[in-house]
C-alpha cells in the first residue's frame, strides 16, 4: 500500500477544497440514490461532515498503527445497519471519497493516488464482508 500517496492526496485536498463534503455526498448519492433519504434530518449538513472527518480518521488510524480502524468500522456497520445501511455501501463511501478527491485535485491527482485508493476500496470491501473473528 503507497502510504504515501494517500497521505499527499488528502493534504493536496486540504489544500484546494475547503469543505469536500459536498462533492463526496454528491457522488454517493448518484450512486446510491436511496441514501441520501437517510440524512434527511441532517439539515445542515453536520452529521455528514462529521461522518466524512470520521472515515478519513479511521484510513489515517488503517494506514497508520491501526488501533481501531478494523474495530471500529465493524461497530459502525452495526449501528449503520440499524439506520439502514447496508454494509456494502461502505467500501462505495471509499470510492465516491476516491472520486471527488480526484475532482477536487485535478492534474495534480497521480497514477499512483489512483492506484493506492483502488487498493483501500478493495481492502474495506474485505474488512465489511469478513466475519468479526477474522479480522
Ligand atoms: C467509514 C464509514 C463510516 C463511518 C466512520 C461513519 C460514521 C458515522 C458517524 C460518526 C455518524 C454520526 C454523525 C453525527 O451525528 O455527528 C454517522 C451517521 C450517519 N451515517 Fe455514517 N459512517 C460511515 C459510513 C456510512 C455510509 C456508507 C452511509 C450510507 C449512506 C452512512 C449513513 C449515515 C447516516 C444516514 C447517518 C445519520 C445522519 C443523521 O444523523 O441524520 N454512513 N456515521
Amino acid at each position: 500500500m503507497d502510504t504515501q500517496a494517500i497521505l499527499d492526496s488528502l493534504d493536496l485536498v486540504a489544500e484546494r477544497s475547503e469543505d469536500p463534503a459536498p462533492q463526496v455526498y454528491r457522488r454517493l448519492f448518484a450512486r446510491y440514490p436511496e441514501t441520501e433519504a437517510l440524512f434527511i434530518g441532517d439539515k445542515r449538513g453536520a452529521a455528514r461532515g462529521q461522518m466524512l472527518r470520521q472515515a478519513v480518521e479511521t484510513l489515517l488510524d488503517y494506514l497508520g498503527p491501526n488501533a481501531f480502524a478494523a474495530n471500529f468500522l465493524r461497530a459502525e456497520l452495526r449501528n449503520h445497519d440499524d439506520i439502514g445501511v447496508p454494509a456494502e455501501i461502505f467500501p462505495a463511501f471509499y470510492k465516491a471519497m476516491a472520486e471527488a478527491f480526484a475532482e477536487i485535485t485535478g492534474e495534480a491527482w497521480t497514477p499512483a493516488m489512483q492506484a493506492a485508493w483502488d487498493e483501500i476500496t478493495g481492502e474495506i470491501e474485505v474488512i465489511v464482508a469478513a466475519p468479526a473473528q477474522a479480522i
